[in-house]
């Protein structure tokens, strides 16, 4: 439909140039050959379905979805290191080509689904031949337990909309108590961790040196 691709194209824009801003981060650690906070970064529009589901769910009139609906543009940046998460989150308040309207810290008050992860909304300036159009975005920041337990509770939501079994309630709520202590456990190697990772980056830019 005409009318959804006009109504998309600012946020696909807006997804594009993000995915290229915030991979240039991670870039530019690995430039300075210091341990990167960021582990890879993905982006995606929220299909048309989905968007309808939700403003459906949440009462949002579809008049009102450029305001109302936070995510329709969503980033995620994955850190190996919960720790890492609010050195990135700082980067992003320093940044200068779009201001941040809301943060939402599901670490330290994760969701009773077990749910963590840090949430940071934006207004991002998107350029366009009729001038400047300011959208929202959502850029959520997790390690990558985190990712991992999302990711998996998210199909497993798909699949029995949101009506778990009690069975696969319960193992769930393990599974992210599990990855809460795997990020608990890698915290306290960190050091361990970072220098060994370190040490392989130097190996390969010598093994590249020694290629030229
Ligand atoms: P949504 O309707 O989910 O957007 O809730 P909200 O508008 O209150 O925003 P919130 O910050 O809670 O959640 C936004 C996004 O976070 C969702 O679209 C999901 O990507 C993610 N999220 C939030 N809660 C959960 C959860 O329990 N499980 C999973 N897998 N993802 C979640
Ligand atoms: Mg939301």
């Amino acid at each position: 439909m005409k009318h959804w691709d006009q109504f998309l194209a600012p946020y696909k824009q807006a997804v594009e140039e993000l995915k290229v801003k915030l991979k240039g981060m991670r870039g530019q650690f690995e430039m300075d050959s210091s341990n990167s906070p960021i582990e890879f970064v993905t982006g995606r529009v929220k299909p048309i379905a989905s968007i309808l589901d939700k403003a459906n769910n949440k009462g949002i009139a579809l008049d009102k979805l450029e305001e109302e609906m936070q995510d329709i543009a969503g980033l995620r940046m994955m850190c190996q290191f919960v720790d890492d998460i609010h050195g990135v989150v700082s980067l992003l308040r320093n940044r200068n080509d779009f201001e941040i309207v809301e943060e939402r810290n599901y670490i330290s008050n994760k969701k009773v689904s077990g749910y963590r992860s840090y949430h940071v909304v934006i207004r991002y300036p998107v350029q366009t031949i009729h001038g400047e159009k300011k959208i929202l975005a959502e850029i959520q920041i997790r390690t990558l337990a985190m990712n991992f337990w999302a990711t998996i509770e998210h199909s497993l939501n798909y699949k029995y909309k949101g009506a778990f079994p009690q069975d696969i309630k319960l193992r769930l709520k393990r599974a992210a108590e599990a990855a809460f202590r795997l990020d608990e456990e890698m915290s306290l190697i960190r050091g361990e961790i970072q220098e060994a990772q370190a040490f392989f980056t130097r190996k390969k830019d010598q093994k590249q040196e020694d290629q030229n």
